[in-house]
């Protein structure tokens, strides 16, 4: 028996990937610039088992159908190559976030997944290398590898697209982001489908694509500067701007709801008063709003008088992937 386990930490993009050049290789068209946190994570334990007939994937103790089973399957076709060896194996996961919801449960179940592949098979990969593995299951997951502010080099082949922890003399831990769950089931277009249609039919798509240099520019000038208002002015157009992609695609989608816009109308108004946040949305109808931990309280108290408070939780910079 050859297992290992690990936790990985989902991450949540201020300048966003959406996009791919590569299907198969998962080579993004931008690079992407995101932010590790501690509320939501995935754990998971591999293991290979020279006897076994198949592939065996279990989620939150639920032992998954074959189209689920599939995808880690090729994933884990991938580590076997690495290893030489081609040995069936057992996943067994928990996500302590919420599934396939737009809170990136993707990057967190990737990244555990290749930390704890990498360990069950010893394959001896470092952090780049991990990363780059990571990727091949989910773009986003290359970034949880690392804790803190990352950015996504997208490079031009597998060697060169991988993620990096951007220095930031720790300027995260005076930050917070809120997590409005709006809804946390299962969305009906994944990131994947979504931004594969995007990119075949938006006619919004190129100009998304030529504004995300300037916005990433804008980010890691902030972050280097620790300039609050650039970093939150920059993160909330970048998210529009990949939104509004969506509504020129054919057949046309959103993932907003209109509580999703109740959410985004709060946060304007918030600022209006003086309480300085930014939102951000992924392929879901979730909202994050950045703040400066000093305003969590005020912020989390403001959207407390027209969220359920169980439907608001609170996240700080996160770990990279740990190894259990
Ligand atoms: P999300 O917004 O949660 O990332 P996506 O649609 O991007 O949603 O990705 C959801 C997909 O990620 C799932 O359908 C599954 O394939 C994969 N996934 C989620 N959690 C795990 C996990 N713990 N282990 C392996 N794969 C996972
Ligand atoms: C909107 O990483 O889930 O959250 O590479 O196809 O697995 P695949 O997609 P995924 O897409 C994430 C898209 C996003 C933006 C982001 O996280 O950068």
């Amino acid at each position: 028996m050859y297992k290992g386990s690990a936790r990985a930490y989902t991450n949540i993009a201020l300048i966003k990937y959406w996009g791919k050049k590569n299907e198969e290789l998962i080579l993004p068209m931008n690079n992407s610039l995101s932010l590790t946190l501690d509320a939501f994570y995935t754990e998971t334990s591999v293991c290979f088992d020279p006897e076994q007939k198949e592939d065996r994937f279990f989620l939150d103790g639920q032992l998954q159908d074959s189209k689920a089973t599939k995808k880690i399957s090729h994933f884990l076709d991938l580590v076997r190559q690495l290893a030489d060896k081609n040995w069936q194996a057992t996943v067994e996961s928990r996500n302590f976030v919420p599934t396939a919801a737009g809170l990136a449960s993707s990057a967190s179940g990737l990244a555990a997944l290749a930390a704890a592949s990498n360990e069950a098979l010893t394959l001896g990969l470092d952090e780049q290398g991990l990363s780059r593995l990571a990727r091949r299951g989910s773009g986003s997951a290359c970034r949880s590898i690392f804790p803190g502010f990352v950015e996504w080099e997208q490079g031009s082949d597998d060697e060169t697209s991988f993620a990096k922890q951007i220095p930031s003399a720790n300027w995260e831990q005076d930050l917070a982001m809120l997590f409005v769950l709006i809804n946390d089931q299962q969305k009906d277009v994944s990131s994947r489908d979504g931004m594969r249609r995007t990119v075949a039919t938006s006619s919004f798509y190129p100009g998304w694509l030529e504004s995300v240099p300037e916005d990433l520019a804008q980010a890691k000038i902030a972050i280097a500067a620790q300039n609050f208002t650039r970093l939150g002015e920059v993160t909330e157009a970048n998210g529009l701007k990949m939104h509004a992609t969506t509504l020129a695609a054919t057949p046309p989608f959103t993932y907003w709801s209109p509580d999703s816009l109740v959410a985004m109308n709060l946060v304007r108004q918030l600022r209006k008063e003086g309480l300085e946040c930014y939102f951000t949305m992924d392929a879901g109808p979730n909202v994050k709003v950045l703040c400066q931990k000093k305003d969590e309280a005020a912020l989390k108290a403001a959207f407390s008088q027209h969220f359920a408070p169980e439907r608001l939780i609170l996240a700080h910079a996160g770990f990279g992937t740990q190894v259990l």
